[in-house]
């Protein structure tokens, strides 16, 4: 077990997955932790998170000194050599200018430092601070240096503590793996043992442990994450899980058939497909207005779900625990944070949950310390399927804002088939990209040569229908029907997103496919607009 203390949420998180990535096991634990917690706890190494604060702040988190005495190697970065060298003796001040982003580090090590070991003598590191140590402890050395820095890197071998004021745990510092592979299985002896299956094992058994005999219920929407968790419980405990699926009739085509038989054939769980299909489409029937879209989808899923809660309770099956696919970035973007161990749950998300008069649910979050790609080979490691496990993001409302305007029936069957027509192609299309970029060693290939667009896969790609018609002509027959948006983005976030320069074959078939195979549809447009000024959806 290696520890990771963390001073700042977002910086501990990052590290622990470094480390998991280099297959050791990680786990965070709070800056407040003491010694006596850390001596129980028996890691192996312990690394000490940045964080956004000054060490001299009034409220500046502090560490408890005697953890430097456990005679257990310490790594920090950033605000954890700040932290280390003030609480060890040491002194720390500003940098005049601070140092943000790439900077030339220079070894002054003479190569004797185990940590940067065979690494080069000037190396590209990332950094991103004002403050920095002025005066190392006594018994350190300065390691390395850059040229707004002195203090760029410092340890006391003999006692195996090592810090480094740039980041090691991000992609743009050059040697950031293999500082943390010197220091985890050179300095402190670890073995690379731990893989998806420990985490698996891991997962099932606090499942295990702290359910014991009693229910779990779980929505179940047919995305990575909530089918991550379904997967993880049906190892854990089989039929004490129930898992509500309540079908709004505003998934793609074929999805909810997919799940169903996803979670009945392949795992063996109490499986409940609520039929809520004819439920919605009253509710939505004269709703054109967004958030009210999903205002009623969100209150109405809740409605569902209780009714099953309660079904079970009346049938001699109470439910004791709800089980969420809450994953790290939900916790970071509510601006939550963890405050204890493994079992603590996150205040935010309680809150989320309309829980109605005298309804309570314990919650289970196996994932609140995974992110996405992490869930998703958990999802492959649990045998769930492809597409399940690299579903692009679909929202919540589902199809109901992909129509604009009223949504009814005949329109969500044109845009289900319209739809499953640009699923097929583009998925097609990516499989093509990867495996021509796969051939290429992983380099990126320009789609018309010199020119300045690279192929890549397409992040998410979509149909929409507008609340409009177009006249158009089929054989002899004047048509009056709706046109189809195509949208098809790049991004990595969601955040900000680009159109996709999709080849014109490409467009040209997915445009030809529709307007001959779905019947009402007689034109097709692209949205060749980025976000921002426009969002990735239409609503
Ligand atoms: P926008 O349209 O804001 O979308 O650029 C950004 C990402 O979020 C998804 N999205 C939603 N997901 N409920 C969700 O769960 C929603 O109401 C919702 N609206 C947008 C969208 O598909 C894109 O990936």
């Amino acid at each position: 077990l290696v520890i990771v203390v963390d001073f700042g949420a977002q910086y501990g998180q990052l590290i622990a997955r470094r480390v998991r990535d280099l297959q050791v096991y990680s786990e965070i634990v709070p800056c407040d932790v003491s010694a006596d917690e850390v001596r129980a706890m028996a890691p192996s190494a312990i690394i000490l998170s940045g964080g956004p604060a000054s060490v001299y702040a009034e409220d500046a988190p502090s560490i408890d000194p005697e953890i430097f005495e456990l005679g257990i190697p310490v790594l920090g970065f950033c605000y954890g050599q700040q932290i280390m060298a003030v609480t060890l003796g040491g002194t720390v001040g500003h940098t005049e200018a601070g140092e943000y982003g790439a900077a030339t580090l220079r070894r002054c090590d003479s190569g004797a430092s185990a940590l940067y070991g065979e690494t080069l003598t000037e190396q590209t590191v990332w950094m991103s601070h004002r403050d920095a140590v002025a005066e190392v402890p006594e018994g350190f050395v300065v390691t390395a240096s850059t040229d707004v820095c002195p203090v760029a890197s410092m340890e006391c071998a003999e006692r195996r503590l090592y810090a480094t004021q740039f980041h090691p745990e991000v992609r743009h510092t050059a040697c950031g793996d293999e500082l943390l592979q010197n220091f985890l299985f050179g300095i402190c002896g670890l073995e690379p043992t731990w893989k998806m299956d420990s985490i698996i094992d891991d997962a099932v058994e606090a499942i295990r442990a702290q359910v014991g005999d009693a229910r779990v219920i779980l929505g179940l929407s047919g995305g990575v994450d909530s089918s991550v968790v379904a997967a993880l419980c049906a190892k854990a405990i089989g039929k004490q899980l129930t898992c509500v699926f309540v079908n709004h009739g505003l998934l793609r085509k074929n999805e909810p058939e997919e799940v169903e038989a996803v979670f009945t054939k392949q795992f063996d769980v109490d499986f409940v497909h609520v039929h809520a299909e004819d439920r919605y489409a009253a509710l939505l029937a004269d709703v054109t207005e967004p958030e009210e879209k999903r205002r009623i989808i969100g209150s109405q899923f809740w409605e569902e779900f209780f009714t099953v809660a309660q079904d079970l309770a009346e049938g001699g099956r109470p439910v004791k625990f709800l089980a969420q696919g809450t994953i790290y970035p939900d916790i970071i973007e509510s601006g939550a944070r963890k405050t204890g161990g493994k079992a603590s749950t996150i205040k935010s998300h309680h809150n989320l949950i309309p829980f109605p008069e005298g309804v309570h649910f314990d919650l289970i979050e196996p994932l609140d310390h995974f992110f996405k790609d992490e869930v998703r080979a958990l999802g492959t490691a649990l045998g769930l399927p492809d597409h399940i496990v690299h579903r692009q993001p679909f929202p919540g409302p589902g199809l109901a804002i992909r129509i604009i305007g009223t949504v009814t029936r005949d329109k969500l069957h044109v845009l289900k088939e319209a739809d499953a027509i640009v699923r097929e192609e583009l998925d097609a299309y990516n499989i093509g990209v990867n495996e021509a970029v796969g051939e290429r060693g992983g380099e990126l290939v320009r789609t018309t040569p010199g020119g300045p667009e690279v192929e890549r896969p397409v992040w998410q790609y979509f149909a929409v229908l507008p609340d409009i018609k177009s006249v158009g002509v089929m054989g002899d027959e004047r048509t009056y029907g709706y046109p189809i948006i195509l949208r098809a983005v790049e991004s990595s976030d969601a955040m900000t997103a680009d159109w996709a320069k999709l080849p014109y074959e490409v467009l040209g078939r997915i445009s030809g496919r529709i307007v001959s195979e779905v019947p009402g549809v007689n034109r097709v447009a692209y949205d060749i607009t980025s976000k921002p000024p426009a969002t990735i959806e239409w609503e």
